[in-house]
């Protein structure tokens, strides 16, 4: 399973960037309004961060196929590299995606909550469908479990479709659909860090330095 981190924080994603194996970047309208920043300065700033070469999910705000198309257009335009453009899940959006696909952009198809909207959205020519994991457990369901339907559904029909998981609280949900074939998930730059963490991890390395320092005090490999 890939990784993407879920922010609109210039910062976040030049941390996590730096130090994660990330692919790319989503973002929707929560995340960035909560940056109160200027719009194509921010998306811009993102591309310059991660490069051309790894994703960026950028949300339409457009209500009308036409105008999803257009802002789509837009927005590859203006910020280039690998680009998708997130619509909503919906009969404008599925008509929009359909008419991206012939223009040859991207389309993540985002707010899934069920198996049979994801197998529509693939249908209609999304690269990816994003179900909201979090979201789905909140309200008892179970967002692994959908997730896992839509992986064994595209999986039926060899569907050229990736699901991107979604919304996500804690990393018992982020390894549940890792176990159960998730191409890719999309999580919080908070949740990379606690992925990685275990009290164990942090016992042995204290051990390793504290035995080193025993015999070598603070002198390193390099130093030798
Ligand atoms: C992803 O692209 C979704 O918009 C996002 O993960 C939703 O997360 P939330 O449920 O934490 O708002």
């Amino acid at each position: 399973m890939k990784y993407l981190i879920d922010t609109g924080n210039l910062e976040a994603i030049k941390h996590i960037n730096e130090f994660y194996p990330i692919e790319g970047v989503t973002t929707n309208p929560t995340l960035v309004s909560k940056e109160k920043s200027d719009f194509w300065a921010l998306i811009k700033g993102i591309r310059a961060i991660i490069g051309e070469d790894k994703a960026l999910h950028v949300q339409t705000v457009q209500e009308t196929a036409e105008k999803i198309v257009e802002e789509a257009k837009l927005i590859k335009e203006t910020v280039g590299g690998k680009f998708f453009v997130k619509i909503p899940i919906g009969e404008e959006g599925l008509k929009a995606t359909m008419m991206l696909k012939k223009l040859g952009i991207g389309v993540t198809m985002t707010a899934i909550f069920t198996p049979q909207q994801a197998l529509i959205a693939a249908n209609a020519g999304a690269s990816f469908v994003a179900p909201y994991v979090n979201r789905l457990d909140n309200i008892i369901g179970d967002g692994v479990r959908v997730v896992e339907d839509i992986v064994t559904v595209f999986d039926n029909y060899g569907l050229d479709c990736q699901v991107l998981a979604a919304s996500f609280k804690n990393a018992q949900q982020i390894h549940n659909c890792a176990f159960c074939g998730c191409h890719t998930a999309t999580i919080s730059p908070d949740l990379f860090k606690i992925a990685i963490s275990h009290p164990m991890t942090e016992a042995a390395i204290d051990g390793f330095t504290k035995d080193w320092k025993s015999v070598y005090g603070e002198k390193k490999i390099l130093d030798f």
